[in-house]
């Protein structure tokens, strides 16, 4: 596979200096904690495909692989997590001729910026922040610092490009309020203005929330409930098979429980609004039978997954092509990151 030699750097630096002021910069990233799902996909990939076709935004996309080191992943592993999602992210059609694509750990400058940021964050907002509580509660024998300064690391990947946008699932909009807060904490601070405010991003208005089909809550990683990209046509028909559901509807028109709800949302994002629209009046007639909904599902989501599970078998044994579009994200969100941070450092009077 070919990598693109062309140079944005250039472009990349002049737009941090302010001569395409009309145009937007994007940041956002997965932590490296194991394959993607439906959810980063709808929540946050789908939005990064459409963003690096669109001229008006300058886009970074990167593996965050820093933060998982919270969960102290073993050395022969922190590896494999990073390409894993390399190679997920090219799969899924991520372009590094159009978007920077790179390892959060290939920049610097982002744990500088985060020592700095560190300072300006208050031990109080870090604990109330909701995503803290919730690991505190689920891995008590190891609420390490990383994990309370979680948002700040987080706020540094995004400011070090000094962002506008920042396509995320609703999960994260806290933290891009905190990232929002942090900038201008700084900005103030030094009574100068290095960093623009950066907002959550969905092309479809808010950010979404794609459920599990366990009948909970979202669908995640670390929730036992997801179905991977890489997954095969068997395992998906299987996860799909055993979602949670319930007896049927008695009444015509009866709102519908959650766990029926998360169905309906999935098929609506994998299939055509025909089908949605025919379950739906099935629904509401009582006609409904959960067993074909669900194969429907589940060959709606193997039909949209299959080409990109073909892609990312092929991107897996170009081992070559992952290292080359690596070298060239670094190469690039360093030039963008160090510009910011040299703005940083002289405002602070940092040498
Ligand atoms: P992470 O790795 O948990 O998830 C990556 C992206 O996928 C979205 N997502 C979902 N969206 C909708 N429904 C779901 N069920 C679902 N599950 C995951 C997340 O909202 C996210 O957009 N802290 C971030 C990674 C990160 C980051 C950043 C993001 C680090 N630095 C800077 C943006 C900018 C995280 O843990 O995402």
């Amino acid at each position: 596979m070919q990598v693109p030699s062309f140079n944005i750097v250039e472009k990349l630096n002049s737009v941090n200096f302010g001569y395409f002021r009309r145009m937007e910069i994007v940041v956002s990233g997965i932590r490296s904690t194991g394959c993607l799902h439906l959810g980063n996909y709808f929540g946050a990939v789908q939005n990064f495909l459409k963003m690096q076709e669109d001229p008006a935004y300058h886009c970074y996309f990167f593996i965050a692989d820093y933060h998982s080191l919270t969960t102290h992943p073993k050395p022969e592993d922190f590896k494999k997590n990073t390409r894993d999602v390399l190679i997920d992210y090219l799969g899924c059609g991520l372009d590094p001729e159009k978007a920077v694509v790179f390892a959060q750990s290939d920049v610097p400058e982002i744990p500088e910026l985060y020592l700095i940021l560190n300072m300006l964050a208050y031990k109080g907002e870090l604990e109330r922040v909701a995503s803290f509580k919730d690991k505190v509660r689920k891995q008590e024998e190891n609420v390490n610092a990383g994990l309370l300064t979680y948002p700040v690391l987080m706020a540094a990947d995004i400011l070090i490009h000094r962002a506008h946008k920042v396509p995320v699932g609703k999960d994260q909009v806290q933290h891009l309020e905190m990232a929002r807060n942090f900038g201008n904490r700084f900005n103030h601070l030094y009574n100068a203005e290095v960093f623009p405010e950066p907002y959550p991003f969905n092309f479809t208005g808010a950010p979404i929330t794609v459920p599990g089909l366990d009948g909970t809550g979202k669908m995640g990683k670390s929730d036992g409930n997801g179905i991977y990209l890489r997954d095969g046509a068997d395992v998906i028909r299987k996860k799909v098979m055993k979602a949670v559901t319930d007896s049927g509807p008695t009444t015509p028109n009866s709102e519908m429980p959650d766990s029926i709800k998360n169905i309906f949302q999935l098929l609506t994002l994998v299939g055509d609004k025909a089908t949605v629209d025919q379950y739906t009046e099935a629904y509401n007639n009582c006609t409904i039978r959960y067993g074909d909904l669900k194969k429907q599902l589940a060959e709606d989501i193997v039909r949209f997954t299959a080409p990109i599970k073909a892609r990312i078998e092929d991107i897996i044994k170009d081992t070559d092509y992952q290292q080359k579009v690596l070298r060239m994200g670094a190469d690039k969100a360093r030039a963008s990151a160090s510009a910011t941070l040299s703005e940083v450092r002289r405002v602070m009077g940092i040498q």
